[in-house]
């Protein structure tokens, strides 16, 4: 019995590891307590006009993104809107783009109409064809419920963090470091199984996404 559990355990560290190495995604574990689940949450759209209610999202797959207009890895709602279209019609998977709160301290008269208008100056030919919410914080002292909520299901797949946190306020350090596409995937269940770091780009998520929908084993590695 011992020999088998010290067994589990070193292939548990070894998964873990490997994970580590690749540094790309981790796989969520259900927390013991949850005081919410997904489908409680509400959140403005962008433009603050109508109510994003995820109980509509009831047995659906959903790709959450914290997303930000002026970054590297903008490109990326290149390849969300994609998997948007792939899915399109199929109506159990979708992306939800969140803009971080953090871009407003950057851009202090920003609000929806100024987002939309950032998403188009930096990708002129792009609409997204997810829902926007409006921003919220995703990390520290005012961070959305939301983003508790995600972050309470996995670590972060990050492996080494900044050490100042001014660095963050920085414009040059954010650009380059901290505004990512940070993905999380929600079950049909409404469980977070995996997150994601932001250089993994959505096209990468399908297999997990076709497994959560139960479509085909996935491909592993
Ligand atoms: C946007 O969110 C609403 C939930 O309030 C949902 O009904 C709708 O299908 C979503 N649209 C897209 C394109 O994901
Ligand atoms: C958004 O902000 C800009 C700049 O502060 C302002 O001109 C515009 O009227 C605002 N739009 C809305 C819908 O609040
Ligand atoms: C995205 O969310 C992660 C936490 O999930 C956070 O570390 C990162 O700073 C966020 N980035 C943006 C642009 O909001």
């Amino acid at each position: 019995m011992a020999g088998a559990t010290s067994l589990t355990a070193g292939l548990a560290t070894l998964v873990i590891a490997l994970c580590g190495v690749r540094g790309q995604k981790a796989t969520c574990h259900t927390p013991t307590k949850t005081t919410n689940t997904f489908y409680d949450f509400k959140i403005n759209d962008v433009f603050d006009e109508k109510l994003i209610d995820f109980s509509d999202f009831r047995n659906k797959v959903v790709l959450v993104v914290n997303v930000t207009t002026y970054h590297g890895h903008t490109h990326q709602y290149n390849g969300l809107n994609a998997l948007m279209t792939d899915y399109a019609g199929q109506r159990d998977f979708l992306v939800l783009g969140l803009p971080c709160n953090q871009f407003l301290k950057q851009e202090p008269g920003a609000n929806g109409t100024e987002t939309m208008n950032g998403v188009k100056y930096v990708r002129p030919r792009l609409t997204p064809l997810f829902n926007l919410t409006q921003r919220i914080d995703v990390n520290g002292q005012y961070q959305h419920p939301l983003y508790r909520f995600l972050k309470s299901y996995c670590k972060s797949v990050r492996t080494e963090y900044r050490p100042s946190s001014t660095l963050f306020y920085q414009p040059k350090e954010i650009g380059d470091v901290y505004w990512n596409f940070e993905k999380f995937l929600v079950g049909a269940d409404g469980h977070v199984k995996f997150r994601y770091s932001p250089s993994v780009q959505p096209i990468d998520i399908r297999p997990d996404i076709e497994a959560l929908l139960g479509r085909h084993v996935p491909v592993v590695g």
